[in-house]
């Protein structure tokens, strides 16, 4: 593993939220194409924004919840998170989006994947990384097994947006399996 920055990939740096980036957060969510293949499906407003970015501004081993920007503007161009912290078993489950839409195809999910995961495996001392994926998310998928995550299980059906049903996939990554290259 490398002895850089704990925060730092090549392109970008996680830092802790802060409430100024609700405004962002506010054109992300409420944009389809960024929410096409996250959770989120109704409308969000300011209110929830700012609570949602004000209620994580403090950070911890079960509060992992980054602002990604880039390493060479600063500008933010996404979030990344750790949840459902198990100690007992040192499991997290991750979830990510890069919300600016000019980034994407551009490395920086991958190498925010990469840094989120080293920062859990090195800095909490997790064992184990998992994720659900919607199946027809075939850019992040790529992007998952670019790093080393390995399907294991599908959720038949489990979705239904946009009219129609659609499987989600299980993904799961083990400390010593993150690909960094
Ligand atoms: C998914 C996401 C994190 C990926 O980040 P990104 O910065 O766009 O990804 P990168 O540029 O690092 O890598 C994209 C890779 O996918 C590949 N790709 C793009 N579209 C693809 C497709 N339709 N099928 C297969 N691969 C695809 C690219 O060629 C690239 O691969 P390469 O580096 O091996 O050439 C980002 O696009 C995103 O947040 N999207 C919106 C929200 C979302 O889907 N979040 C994930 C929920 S599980």
């Amino acid at each position: 593993m490398s002895a850089d920055s704990p925060y730092e990939g090549r392109l970008i740096r996680l830092r802790a939220r802060e409430p100024e980036d609700e405004p962002q957060l506010y054109t992300w969510f409420n944009d389809a194409e960024v929410t096409e293949h996250l959770s989120l499906r109704y409308p969000v407003s300011h209110a929830q924004e700012r609570s949602f970015a004000e209620g994580t501004t403090v950070t911890g081993y079960f509060a992992a919840n980054f602002a990604v920007v880039r390493k060479d503007t600063g500008e933010l161009i996404g979030g990344v998170e750790l949840k459902d912290l198990s100690p007992e078993n040192r499991s997290a489950v991750l979830g990510i989006a890069i919300g600016d839409k000019r980034c994407w195809d551009g490395g920086y999910g991958t190498d925010t994947m990469r840094t989120m995961c080293r920062f859990g495996f090195e800095m909490m001392n997790l064992n184990r990384i998992e994720l659900e994926v919607h199946a027809d998310n075939a850019r992040a998928r790529h992007v998952y097994a670019k790093v080393g995550f390995q399907e294991e299980g599908v959720r038949r059906q489990a979705l239904y947006k946009a009219g129609r049903y659609q499987d989600i996939a299980i993904m799961g990554l083990l400390a010593g399996e993150l690909r960094l290259e």
